[in-house]
């Protein structure tokens, strides 16, 4: 896939770039990912996502860069090209690390250290409403992209903000009050990653690879089809891509990797393992690093929400191929795409490029980490409760019935009495997900600050909600940070949030962007 830097002086044109088929980096052993040509048959190059440490600037500063929504064409698979959405970027001041070509054809990939001030003029070239919220950033209400916050169609804007939190992988991505699912689709998504001197004085891997899931469906002349025809699901695509590309195979040389995975798809939710049933070793979640290492035989993913992985493998034989696969599991509501959600499939292979050597000890303890109490938590015996449900009133031109957050639809600026919350304090919420009618998971997302969760239980549901829940609850990693978090149909999820210090209106909502588009979204006015 190519990308897209902004072309000199011409704001309407788009960039041909030609193929980012090598990634050269000093000294074949630093060599992460490299050509088809130098991995066999099969073998297929990765433009974007590797970051040779090296350049990475350690010291904030100020990132400014234009950054445009536009319609694009890309080459996104054999024959005809693809009519997208993408941001194009152009780097107006800092440093040359901090904006770099994103994966795929997705917007360019940031990256700076906390203590950096970003400045994002932004310009809207689609035909509709859109803005640009930093999905697991903690920054003022009116920077973060609130639906009520859009850009008129031809409108610009400037974001700027200072990111002032720990390490960890972000993400960028329009929110337009029901017309989010429609943008990402469509190709505007792009990572935000952060870093700082706990993570670089940890033993995580320097080296990195980004890995974007999302599900596509291709009509005729290879045309993006979006729409869920059940109205409930949300959108499934029947073709899985990995950073734009359908189950590409990437090159690793020996020594430990880490990979950030980000689950950009509309509604998809995986279950990620290796095929040869090597645990994956979890090193981070959503937007900050892990305490410590976690291995899982399988990893559940969910819609907005990150994982990063470290993978090393060192002692395999040169040209050997591990498969990172999405193992089956029941949802409940599978939708109706020939790849229904909960299917398994294959999502990416990754073939070792160099000769056995032994692999690295494992990361263990990773950064300081201070685990919230229920004790601390102001309303420790009184939750806050946001529960899922469904609104009755049917509103036939969304949904029938809609999803609901709160009791409630979304409206832009819609307040209920318990979504006032106290800056800076921390409490307990409650979501519950009911498991009577018809149910699905839910992966429930928080604007702000992240969260941790205090428990998980199952309070309602049947033996087939219990199947279910036992299919993939080995695959939650709770033991850190989190921006988002999937409730599982007769879950009851607790998680201890400290509200963000910048007050004025955010939101919550459901991630699967069809039903945030759909009204099971919330607005939070943190005073
Ligand atoms: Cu990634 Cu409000 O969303
Ligand atoms: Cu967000
Ligand atoms: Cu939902």
């Amino acid at each position: 896939m190519i990308n897209a830097p902004e072309p000199s002086g011409q704001p309407g044109a788009f960039a041909k770039l030609s193929r980012r088929d090598v990634l050269k980096l000093a000294g074949s052993a630093a060599t992460l990912a490299v050509g088809a040509a130098a991995i066999g048959v099969g073998g297929r190059a990765l433009a974007g996502g590797v970051v040779e440490p090296l350049n990475v600037k350690p010291t904030p500063g100020l990132l400014r860069f234009r950054l445009t929504a536009t319609p694009a064409f890309v080459q996104m698979r054999p024959g005809a090209m693809t009519a997208v959405w993408r941001f194009r970027y152009r780097l107006l001041e800092g440093d040359g690390s901090y904006l770099t070509p994103g994966p795929g054809f997705m917007g360019p990939t940031i990256r700076v250290p906390r203590g950096t001030r970003v400045i994002c003029d932004y310009s809207n070239n689609l035909s509709e409403i859109s803005n640009v919220h930093w999905h697991g950033l903690d920054i003022p209400a009116d920077q973060d992209g609130h639906p009520k916050d859009f850009v008129e169609p031809g409108g610009t804007r400037r974001y700027d903000f200072v990111v002032d939190q720990p390490a960890g992988t972000c993400w960028y991505h329009p929110h337009p009050d029901m017309r989010t699912g429609p943008q990402v689709y469509m190709g505007l998504a792009g990572l935000f990653i952060v870093t700082d001197k706990e993570e670089a004085k940890s033993r995580l891997p320097q080296r990195e690879l980004a890995l974007v899931l999302q599900d596509r469906q291709f009509g005729a002349g290879n045309g993006l089809v979006y729409g869920d025809p059940s109205g409930v699901v949300g959108m499934l695509g029947n073709v899985v891509q990995v950073n734009g590309e359908q189950l590409p195979t990437l090159a690793l040389a020996a020594g430990p990797v880490r990979l950030r995975l980000l689950n950009a798809s509309n509604s998809r939710i995986y279950k990620l393992a290796l095929s040869d049933g090597t645990p994956l070793t979890v090193v981070g979640t959503d937007n900050a690093v892990l305490p410590t290492a976690v291995n899982r035989g399988y990893l559940m993913l969910s819609p907005g929400e990150r994982a990063d992985v470290w993978l090393d493998l060192s002692a395999r034989a040169n040209s050997e191929v591990l498969t990172l696969r999405s193992l089956s599991f029941n949802p409940f509501m599978m939708g109706s795409s020939s790849l229904v959600n909960g299917a398994a499939f294959d999502v990416c292979r990754f073939q070792t490029s160099t000769a056995p050597t032994t692999p690295a000890a494992a990361p263990g303890a990773l950064v300081p980490f201070e685990a919230y109490t229920l004790a601390g938590a102001s309303n420790a015996a009184n939750p806050r409760l946001y529960p899922i449900g469904r609104d009755t009133t049917t509103n036939p031109d969304l949904c029938q019935p809609c999803w609901t957050l709160n009791g409630v639809l979304y409206t832009l600026t819609g307040l209920e009495s318990n979504e006032t919350v106290p800056a800076d304090t921390l409490e307990v919420l409650q979501v519950d997900n009911p498991a009577n009618g018809p149910v699905m998971p839910h992966p429930i997302h928080f604007h702000g600050r992240a969260f941790q969760v205090l428990s998980r239980a199952r309070v309602t549901g049947n033996s087939s909600t219990q199947t279910s829940y036992n299919g993939v609850k080995d695959g939650f990693v709770d033991s850190g940070w989190k921006d988002t978090v999937l409730v599982w149909p007769g879950e009851r999820v607790q998680v201890l949030m400290k509200w963000t210090t910048h007050r004025g209106l955010f939101v919550y909502h459901c991630h699967n962007l069809e039903h945030e588009d759909m009204g099971m979204m919330r607005n939070l006015l943190v005073v």
